[in-house]
């Protein structure tokens, strides 16, 4: 099968990819974590992880029975840069989860008669009802990271956005929906690798788009854009939790604890819902600058 976008993911690692990135992406063996700065040389042991996530099954499957008994509304939003690992942490979560009650919003670009409304409009109905749960596959924050590094929004439509969002937020909170707030960070040599292993994926290759050729480029200005964003919003009502991502077995892990253990069912094995990692998952001080 052809490689998609005429291979510019290998071109681009091949002639463009900073020499460290390279360097990284050649030195990693099979179960290093490419990223040289991740607090941890290799990955989880399959084991390990298949242990914590069993135990985290049964946990989701109470807390939705809680959800749905008791009429509560979560909402939980993945967020983060391409193949930082949203979707494959989004399958978790719901694996053995009621699909009536627990719904996956991944909107498209905005159609014509969406990008006329209110920005959060087309969010707003997608918001749960009571005893459902929903993943948000990206969210409003597109506005303030994705949208402004490719010109999909101007600088004023952004700044119109700061000036809503803390008071949105604030708004679903106050009428009881639980918010959380994930973000996904994930090292420029694991994106990079996992991008490559895309392009020679048949059965992943339609998670390429033309935005992720671009954004391999665009590094930096990301980077400066999510700095603003944590600046700007991380609440008191509506926190941020970072999860480090180059290990996408501990990513897993820690993001379904992080949001168990901020919900209020009955029952839960603590074992199971143990504390977090703090070099895994934290608040906004855990993304590196
Ligand atoms: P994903 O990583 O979610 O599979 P992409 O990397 O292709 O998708 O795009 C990233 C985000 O940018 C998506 O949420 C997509 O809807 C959004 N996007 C793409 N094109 C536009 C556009 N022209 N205007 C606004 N948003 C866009
Ligand atoms: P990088 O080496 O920049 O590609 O980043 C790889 C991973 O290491 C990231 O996912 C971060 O979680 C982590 N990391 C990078 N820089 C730092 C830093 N300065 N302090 C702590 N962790 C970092
Ligand atoms: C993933 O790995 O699921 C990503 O975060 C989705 C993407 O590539 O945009």
């Amino acid at each position: 099968m052809d490689k998609p976008f005429d291979g510019a993911i290998s071109r681009f690692y091949e002639e463009e990819a900073p020499e460290e990135v390279r360097e990284a992406l050649r030195n990693a063996g099979k179960d290093d974590i490419s990223s040289p700065r991740f607090p941890y040389p290799s990955r989880w042991k399959r084991k390990e992880y298949e242990a914590a996530m069993d135990a985290l099954q049964v946990e989701l499957v109470k807390m939705q029975a809680w959800v749905k008994a008791t009429g509560q509304r979560v909402v939980v939003i993945f967020e983060g840069r391409d193949a930082a690992g949203k979707g494959g942490t989004i399958g978790r979560f719901r694996e053995n989860l009621n699909p009536r009650g627990a719904r996956v919003v991944a909107l498209a670009k905005p159609s014509e008669i969406e990008a006329g409304q209110w920005y959060f409009q087309r969010y707003v109905r997608e918001l749960p009802t009571a005893g459902e749960i929903v993943f948000f596959d990206r969210s409003w924050y597109n506005r303030a990271v994705v949208e402004p590094v490719f010109g999909f929004a101007d600088a004023e439509q952004v700044a119109h956005f700061y000036a809503q969002v803390e008071d949105f937020e604030r708004m679903l909170c106050e009428d009881g929906i639980l918010l959380f707030k994930l973000w996904f960070n994930v090292g420029r040599a694991t994106q990079l690798e996992r991008f490559l292993k895309r392009e020679n994926d048949p059965l992943k290759q339609w998670k390429l788009s033309w935005v992720d050729i671009e954004g391999l480029r665009k590094w930096d200005a990301y980077t400066d854009r999510i700095a603003t964003m944590f600046e700007r919003t991380h609440f008191k009502h509506a926190p941020w939790t970072v999860i480090r991502g180059d290990d996408k077995r501990r990513a897993r892990v820690n993001a379904i604890r992080s949001v168990l253990a901020r919900l209020d069912y009955p029952d839960r094995d603590t074992a199971a819902v143990c504390e977090l990692d703090p070099k895994i998952a934290g608040g906004p001080d855990l993304w590196p600058r």
